[in-house]
């Protein structure tokens, strides 16, 4: 859990202590309410345009009530207030109707992961819902700790590969760069979108067997941008892979362009 720096709750600015809703709500209870990490990058958010909206995607598909200029109000109020250069809003809406904004550091970030795989079944019914259930993806990625690696691989039991527990999941084939496709219900991630957008990379169904292949890899979320995977399992992948690195640096670019342009916006 990453450090929180400020709160709102409510549209209420306080410090992280102070921060609380009532136990009986249902986003607690049963994990049953919205959410969204945004990357900060020197106090100015990241895509938060293309998060509310898939964050108003979400709270529609779960039936959630949800007021996206409120959250927006409360995320400019708690940016305005303290802006560290790099961190985290997180933004979360839940069944009992508490919309919280945090302010949170950004963890350390490793420069490379390896992979442990976990077999894994999407639950259907929440296809589209970046949902406050993220039981199974925390123990996912316990798992994978228990067993010395760093995160992990979400496999289907039929062996078809998904992404991480908070990541999407990008391989290289040759000079191909692939990713699982969306309808295998995976998260319609904006990194992942970025990244098909600055390179080539296409949607190809992947399998355990395919990996046996893989010459390189990498996570993508707004967190860890483009992150490269070292291992999955026991195949220890190229490291500085130049797909890899043709990738980072041209999302890091994209990132880069579209935050000047809506700072002189
Ligand atoms: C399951 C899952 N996949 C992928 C991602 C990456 O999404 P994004 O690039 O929108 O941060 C996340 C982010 O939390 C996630 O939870």
């Amino acid at each position: 859990v990453n450090e929180v720096l400020l709160a709102s709750v409510d549209g209420e600015l306080l410090e992280a202590a102070r921060a609380t809703i009532p136990v009986a709500d249902e986003g607690l209870l049963r994990g049953d309410g919205v959410f969204e990490v945004v990357r900060l990058y020197e106090g100015r958010p990241y895509a938060l345009d293309a998060h509310m909206d898939r964050m108003v995607r979400s709270a529609d598909n779960l039936r959630l009530p949800f007021d996206r200029l409120a959250v927006e109000a409360d995320v400019e109020r708690l940016l305005a207030s303290g802006r560290p250069a790099d961190a985290l809003v997180r933004c979360l809406m839940t069944r009992g109707g508490h919309r919280i904004v945090l302010l949170e550091a950004l963890p350390d970030l490793p420069d490379t992961v390896s992979l442990a795989t976990v077999t894994y079944s999407p639950t259907r019914v929440l296809d589209g819902v970046k949902s406050l259930s993220y039981g199974a993806n925390m123990l996912a990625a316990r798992l994978a700790q228990e067993r010395g690696f760093d995160e992990a691989l979400l496999v289907t039991p039929h062996g078809h590969v998904l992404e991480g527990p908070t990541s999407s999941f990008f391989w290289v084939r040759g000079d191909e760069l692939l990713t699982p496709p969306l309808d295998e219900h995976l998260l319609d991630s904006i990194t992942r979108r970025l990244v098909m957008r600055v390179t080539d990379a296409r949607e190809h169904p992947t399998t355990l067997a395919d990996l046996e292949r893989a010459d390189e890899a990498f996570l993508a979320s707004s967190v860890r941008e483009v992150m490269p995977v070292r291992q999955i399992e026991s195949r220890e992948l190229a490291l500085d892979g130049p797909v890899t690195a043709a990738a980072a640096s041209a999302a890091r670019e994209a990132i880069e362009t579209e935050l000047a342009a809506t700072a002189k916006a």
